[in-house]
């Protein structure tokens, strides 16, 4: 008898040139377990040596093809409309790609008998009452949370095996597109920039590497269902760039604190909001690092 956990897993990653996408492509690359396919929006990949395709997800003929020519066990979905503010003015689009992608990559899950990994955020809440669990009841108050839970609910209803893993506030290590919040930063106060911080916005920031840690438990223990992954501290966002500047000897008094109306930003936040993890520490033995564990594994000068 084979058993099939000695054959390579067939793991298709949508989105591998994002920030997410990039550590899981540079984590399950490593993996002699693992047979690994990227795409992304965007004509190449960020290691060139990877097998890649160009995709957009909100093209459902390309989905079809990439995914019946593959045939992977595990799709995990990182592609998103993920500008907060635009999806405010730039709604079509939004919807197009988080749920009208998200339908597409679920119906061809379904259709290959795939186990769907996606990712949602905490912004489907109203964060007026967080941090939130698993079951606590969305209220999105802006258009990407209503598009994230419009994305979790399409899942739901296609009939692939699932796992919504929600999160929020990522940091951590990315080579390619925008530096992350950490490192932002650092860069700002290294040069010597004040920079404003909201200090009305708590969530539980989450390093990257954990994430990925705790996709990697999903797929091993099969778990499917809805995860909350979050960092350990619920902080808020000027608390935790304060901690940014101690740890790395930086000057705390070019860190402003604000109130978040005063960004006058289009999207509403949801402003005390975070993610209690207590359904993955006891079900896949999700353990985050601490706050500056996270800063000294990032190797920022
Ligand atoms: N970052 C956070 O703090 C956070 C918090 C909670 C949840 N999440 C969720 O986690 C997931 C990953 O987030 P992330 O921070 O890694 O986002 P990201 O860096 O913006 O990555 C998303 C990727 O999807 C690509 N994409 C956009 N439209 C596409 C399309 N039509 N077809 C294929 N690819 C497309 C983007 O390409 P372009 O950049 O070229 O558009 C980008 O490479 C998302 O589902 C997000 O909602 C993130």
């Amino acid at each position: 008898m084979i058993d099939s956990d000695l054959i390579k897993k067939r793991i298709l990653i949508i989105g591998s040139n994002g920030m997410l996408g990039q550590r899981l492509t540079e984590f399950f690359n490593n993996s002699t377990q693992v047979e690994l396919m990227c795409v992304s929006v965007e004509e190449n990949s960020f290691i060139p040596e990877l097998q890649y395709k160009q995709l957009d997800i909100s093209q459902k003929n390309q989905v079809r093809q990439i995914i019946l020519d593959f045939f992977p066990d595990i799709i995990i979905n990182t592609a998103a409309f993920t500008n907060v503010d635009k999806s405010e003015t730039e709604k079509e689009t939004a919807w197009k790609i988080n749920v009208g992608g998200v339908e597409n990559i679920s119906f061809y899950s379904w259709t290959v008998d795939a186990h769907l990994i996606h990712f949602s955020t905490d912004y489907i809440f109203d964060g007026k009452n967080g941090p939130y669990t698993e079951e606590d009841k969305p209220n999105p108050i802006g258009y990407y949370g209503r598009t994230k839970l419009a994305s979790e609910n399409s899942i739901r209803v296609s009939g692939t095996r699932y796992t919504i893993v929600r999160t929020n506030i990522l940091y951590g290590p990315s080579k390619y597109g925008r530096p992350d919040f950490v490192k932002w930063v650092v860069n700002s106060l290294q040069k010597g920039e004040k920079i404003r911080i909201v200090t009305d916005q708590i969530g539980n920031p989450t390093y990257i590497d954990d994430l990925v840690n705790a996709v990697n438990k999903i797929i091993e223990f099969k778990k499917e269902g809805i995860f909350n992954i979050g960092g350990r501290e619920m902080i808020s966002r000027y608390d935790f760039t304060l901690r940014i500047a101690k740890y790395f000897g930086l000057d705390e008094k070019l860190i402003i604190p604000i109130p978040t109306k005063e960004l006058n930003q289009p999207a509403a936040r949801p402003l005390k909001s975070g993610l209690i993890t207590i359904k993955a520490e006891t079900e896949i033995g999700f353990k985050a690092h601490t706050i500056e564990e996270t800063f000294s594994l990032m190797k920022i000068e």
